[in-house]
């Protein structure tokens, strides 16, 4: 830190005795350890936050130096080449992208963001509009801004819906919900009481019907994807003699509900 100072100082000192800035920039060669004697913040920038381009030196960008040099500013595709990667065709990376921080990105202050974002994740573009939803309509970064799953790098169901009953965590929306098609309700094996904000009437007639059935989820029943029914004769087959099914096709004929059973 010391010595920075004094460099500064010097710096400093020979502004003082010029006329113009570019006098003060160094004439002959430079090299990368003459650089933070005049650009301190860019040093500081790479050095915290440069993530690969830390590994690199300042002049295998900047090649060159006012006022002699005019390779002053690298383009990007010098090194990042269109035939590499789709994402290197995109246009002002960076618009995107400090070259002295690259990764450090704020989306929610980019504009129209998912064409950029599809270029890795086309899979996401390809889920959305198979399925078509309010989601699929959204940018990205309406929900995305920042770079992964981390705390306050995205924002949560519970931030912009409420749940179906009071009682429901943010990690059970994603039980039946996939976020980027939420219209298709699926499920594993879940708790009855997640199907209860809308269905509270049969959760309440099964747990006292006090049959067998009682003992099991909905979700043993109705299973994967919402909607669905297991019919009767998947779990017991035809119990009765054949001549009483041909004549009751229907099991509620007498059992009258799955979710009451009468015997
Ligand atoms: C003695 C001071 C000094 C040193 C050492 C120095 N620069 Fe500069 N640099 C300047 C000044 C002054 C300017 C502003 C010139 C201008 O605006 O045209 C400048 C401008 C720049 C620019 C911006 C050019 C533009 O067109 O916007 C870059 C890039 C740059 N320097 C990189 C470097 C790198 C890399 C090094 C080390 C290899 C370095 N400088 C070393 C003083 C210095
Ligand atoms: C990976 C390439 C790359 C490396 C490494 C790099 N720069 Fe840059 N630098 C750029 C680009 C590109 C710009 C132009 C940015 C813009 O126009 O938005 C730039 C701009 C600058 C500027 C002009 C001021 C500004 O922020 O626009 C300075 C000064 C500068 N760099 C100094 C440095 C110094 C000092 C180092 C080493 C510590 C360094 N750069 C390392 C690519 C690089
Ligand atoms: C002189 C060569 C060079 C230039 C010019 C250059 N880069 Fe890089 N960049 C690299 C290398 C090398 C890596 C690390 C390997 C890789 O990812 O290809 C890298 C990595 C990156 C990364 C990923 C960083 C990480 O740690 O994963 C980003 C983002 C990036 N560059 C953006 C840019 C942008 C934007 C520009 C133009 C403003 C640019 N680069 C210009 C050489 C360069
Ligand atoms: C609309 C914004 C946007 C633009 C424009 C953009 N990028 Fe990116 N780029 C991103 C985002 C977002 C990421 C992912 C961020 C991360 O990896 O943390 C990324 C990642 C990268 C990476 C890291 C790749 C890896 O595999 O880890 C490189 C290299 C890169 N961009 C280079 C470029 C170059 C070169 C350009 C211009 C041709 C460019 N980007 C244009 C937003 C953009
Ligand atoms: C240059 C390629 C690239 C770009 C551009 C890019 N990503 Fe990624 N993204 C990746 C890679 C690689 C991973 C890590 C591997 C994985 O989990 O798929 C990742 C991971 C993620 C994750 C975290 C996954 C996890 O499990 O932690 C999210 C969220 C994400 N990206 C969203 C986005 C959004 C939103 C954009 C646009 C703003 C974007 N990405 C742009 C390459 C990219
Ligand atoms: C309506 C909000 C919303 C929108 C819009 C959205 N996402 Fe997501 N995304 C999420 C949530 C929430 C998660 C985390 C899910 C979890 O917790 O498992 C997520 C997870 C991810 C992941 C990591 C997990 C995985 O499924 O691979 C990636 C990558 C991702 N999103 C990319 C994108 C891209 C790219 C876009 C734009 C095309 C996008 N997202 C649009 C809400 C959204
Ligand atoms: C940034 C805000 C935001 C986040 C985060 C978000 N949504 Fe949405 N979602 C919306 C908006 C806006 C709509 C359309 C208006 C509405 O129905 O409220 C919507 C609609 C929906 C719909 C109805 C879709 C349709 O096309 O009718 C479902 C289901 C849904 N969201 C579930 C979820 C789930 C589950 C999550 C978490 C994985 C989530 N949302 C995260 C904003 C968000
Ligand atoms: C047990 C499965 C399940 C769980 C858990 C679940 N949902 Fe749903 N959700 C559904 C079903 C089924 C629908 C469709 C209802 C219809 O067709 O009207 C739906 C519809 C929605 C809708 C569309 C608007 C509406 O209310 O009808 C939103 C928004 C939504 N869910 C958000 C959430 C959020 C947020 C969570 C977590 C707190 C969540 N869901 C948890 C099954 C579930
Ligand atoms: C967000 C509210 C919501 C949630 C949560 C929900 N459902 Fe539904 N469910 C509905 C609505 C609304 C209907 C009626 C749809 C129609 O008739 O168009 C329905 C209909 C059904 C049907 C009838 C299908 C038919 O063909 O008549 C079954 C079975 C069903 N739900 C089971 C479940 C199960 C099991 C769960 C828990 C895993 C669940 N639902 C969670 C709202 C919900
Ligand atoms: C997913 C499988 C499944 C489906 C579908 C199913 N059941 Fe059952 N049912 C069971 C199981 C498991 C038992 C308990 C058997 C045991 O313990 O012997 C049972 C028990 C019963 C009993 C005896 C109840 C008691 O308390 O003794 C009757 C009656 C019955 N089921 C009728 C039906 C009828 C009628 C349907 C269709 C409306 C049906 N079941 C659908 C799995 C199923
Ligand atoms: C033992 C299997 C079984 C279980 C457990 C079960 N169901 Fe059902 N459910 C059925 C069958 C079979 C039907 C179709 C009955 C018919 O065809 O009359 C049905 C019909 C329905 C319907 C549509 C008809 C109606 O009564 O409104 C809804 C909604 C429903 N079930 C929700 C649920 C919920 C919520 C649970 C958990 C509390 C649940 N079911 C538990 C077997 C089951
Ligand atoms: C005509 C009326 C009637 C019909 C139709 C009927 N059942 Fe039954 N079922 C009964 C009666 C009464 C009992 C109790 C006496 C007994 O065990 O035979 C019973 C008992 C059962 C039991 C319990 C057996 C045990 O061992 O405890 C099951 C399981 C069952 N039925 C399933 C079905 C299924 C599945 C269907 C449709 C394929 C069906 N029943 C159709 C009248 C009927």
């Amino acid at each position: 830190m010391k010595r920075i100072f004094c460099l500064c100082l010097v710096v400093i000192a020979a502004f003082c005795v010029t006329q113009t800035v570019y006098a003060a920039a160094p004439t002959g060669e430079l090299t990368d350890a003459d650089c933070v004697k005049c650009h301190i913040k860019e040093v500081k920038d790479i050095d915290a936050n440069g993530a690969a381009h830390k590994e690199m030196g300042c002049t295998d960008c900047h090649a060159e130096h006012a006022p002699t040099g005019t390779d002053i500013i690298p383009k990007c595709a010098l090194c990042h080449d269109a035939s590499d990667n789709k994402h290197f065709g995109l246009a002002n990376c960076n618009g995107c992208h400090n070259p002295h921080h690259p990764l450090n990105i704020d989306f929610s202050a980019l504009d129209n963001v998912k064409p950029a974002c599809l270029t890795c994740h086309a899979d996401k573009g390809e889920e959305m509009a198979a399925h078509p939803s309010a989601h699929s309509e959204q940018d990205c970064n309406s929900c995305h801004n920042a770079h992964g799953l981390g705390k306050g790098q995205f924002s949560n169901c519970l931030d912009c819906h409420d749940g179906h009953s009071a009682d429901m965590v943010v990690a059970d929306c994603t039980k039946c919900h996939k976020p980027h098609s939420p219209k298709e309700v699926t499920y594993g094996e879940i708790p009855s009481k997640l199907c209860a904000g809308c269905h509270g009437d049969i959760v309440t007639t099964l747990a006292n019907s006090k049959t067998k059935h009682s003992e099991m989820a909905c979700s043993e029943c109705h299973v994967d994807k919402h909607m669905t029914i297991t019919p009767c004769e998947d779990c017991h087959d035809q119990p009765h003699s054949p001549a009483m099914h041909k004549k009751y096709p229907k099991c509620v004929q007498c059992h009258v509900d799955p979710h009451a059973l009468v015997k």
